[in-house]
């Protein structure tokens, strides 16, 4: 097996040492503000550092700083957000940042201070998973639990797995990616003690279902999901849950090639490049043809964006092909403000006017006389059951799409509220090819075209 030189690979991804101290002097910083506003205005919270920044488990120039603010358990929901917001605004003005305030499953503050992006998040003070109010109360026990057992060297190895995640675009555990969470590399390190080590693991073992229990909770059974990395923090959680099976398989995969030839590569992310014309011929090329639905986003986090998106492309699948089309595959894409996508590559678009429709079976007396009373010398035997030629509501698959958009039939497509009320308003049903002349080079569109027609194009192989 040819050498890696992996200091090498660590010099370019792993923050040097002014980039550490930089951005603990700011994390320290913003503490002690958050900690002396909540005294001087008699609250009851502290600030606590979370996240990979707490664990010296950041990649080079991705520092997030997450701060989380912690109130103790009897604090009432409301007066927790309400205080805790404030604390964090009044730490980004006292540092003369820019702030925003999100949701995820609780509303939190973000800042942007000296170029970096900090999140302030309120929650609970727990000291064990089983009084957690929120999904964000764990958070601090990870950070314990990586800090106490993750040893120095290690810290390395989780780097180096983020890296490698990242370049392949398995990184991530929010719905747009369905990759793994920090903190399940982390995690995993533990588990499998370095950085090959869980390449070797995944690559000769995982299978659907697998199963990862570090503080034998044996709890990891009850969960159905392609991987189950039961939280040493909380037995009824598991850490991979948003990690979908493509993720998981691509991961594999690319563990697989690593391993049988290892290259400095894998911890950079392919360059591809593309352009409007290519994209255009290899839409061409392939003899299908790709529908567009073009509709504004709905203004809502990317957390209710993304699966409103994949329902609404299922839904609209399962309706073309009732109507007997075929799709032969299927995606969606927004840029979250100006334009929602879903793309419907279609095998068979358009039909004759002639359906068979099937009736009863010619056994029953009663059901035949039902039938025949319909549609009389038109229907016709074949072997034991009723059949007859009628003419098919639409005959080709734009057609069907314009007549189910609309706000008669629309309560049959089974989308997110935000997602449909947009399409409602206006949607465009349009031809990939005229599409395609509307975007410019630069757009990010036109990735998302690009790796439709070439899948796993940043699979390192
Ligand atoms: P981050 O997404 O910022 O992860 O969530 P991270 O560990 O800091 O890694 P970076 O920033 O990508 O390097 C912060 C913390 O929130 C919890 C974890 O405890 C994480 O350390 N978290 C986040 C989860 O438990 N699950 C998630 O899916 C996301
Ligand atoms: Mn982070």
């Amino acid at each position: 097996m040819p050498e890696i030189d992996y200091q090498k690979i660590l010099r370019r991804i792993k923050p040097s040492e002014s980039e550490y101290s930089e951005v603990n002097d700011l994390a320290v910083n913003l503490i002690s503000i958050i900690n002396s506003v909540a005294a001087n205005n008699n609250i009851d919270a502290r600030a606590v550092l979370v996240g990979s920044v707490a664990k010296d488990t950041w990649l080079a120039g991705k520092a997030d700083i997450d701060i989380f603010i912690e109130f103790p358990l009897n604090t009432e929901e409301s007066e927790l957000k309400d205080k805790g917001l404030f604390l964090g605004y009044e730490c980004i003005k006292r540092m003369q940042g820019q702030y925003e305030l999100r949701y995820a499953s609780h509303p939190y503050v973000t800042g942007l201070i000296n170029g970096f992006e900090i999140d302030f998040v309120p929650c609970y003070s727990i000291k064990d998973s089983s009084k957690l109010k929120s999904a964000v109360d764990r958070t601090i026990l990870h950070t314990e639990y990586v800090k106490k057992k993750l040893e120095e060297e290690q810290k390395d190895d989780v780097i180096l797995l983020k890296k490698f995640m990242e370049s392949i675009e398995t990184y991530g555990s929010e719905f747009k990616v369905g990759g793994f969470a920090g903190y399940l590399c982390e995690l995993l390190v533990l588990y499998y003690g370095s950085f090959t080590q869980v390449l070797e693991a995944a690559s000769d073992y995982w299978h659907y279902g697998y199963i990862i229990d570090l503080e034998n909770f044996n709890t990891g059974s009850g969960f159905s999901d392609p991987l189950v990395v039961v939280d040493p923090v909380d037995k009824n959680r598991n850490v991979a849950a948003a990690l979908t099976i493509q993720k998981m398989s691509e991961f594999i995969i690319a563990s697989r090639n690593f391993l049988e030839n290892p290259k400095e590569e894998f911890f950079s992310k392919k360059i591809i490049k593309y352009n409007v014309n290519l994209i255009k011929n290899g839409f061409n090329k392939r003899g299908t043809k790709t529908i567009l639905l073009v509709f504004k986003p709905p203004e809502v986090p990317a957390d209710a964006i993304f699966p409103q998106l994949k329902k609404t492309e299922t839904s609209l699948k399962k309706i073309i092909e009732r109507a007997g089309f075929q799709v032969y595959g299927s995606g969606y894409w927004t840029d979250q403000t100006n334009i929602a996508i879903i793309l419907l590559e279609m095998l068979v678009w358009e039909l004759p006017i002639i359906k068979k429709h099937a009736g009863p079976y010619i056994w029953s007396k009663k059901h035949q006389k039902r039938f025949l009373d319909k549609y009389g010398s038109n229907a016709w035997i074949e072997n034991d059951q009723w059949m007859v030629d009628i003419e098919r509501d639409y005959c080709d698959v734009e057609s069907l799409l314009r007549d189910f958009l609309t706000p008669k039939n629309i309560k049959h497509l089974k989308s997110g509220k935000h997602v449909k009320e947009e399409i409602l308003n206006h949607v465009e049903i349009v031809d990939i090819d005229h599409f395609i002349n509307s975007i410019d080079d630069e757009d990010l569109l036109l990735k998302f075209l690009y790796e439709y027609i070439n899948k796993s194009g940043n699979i390192w192989r």
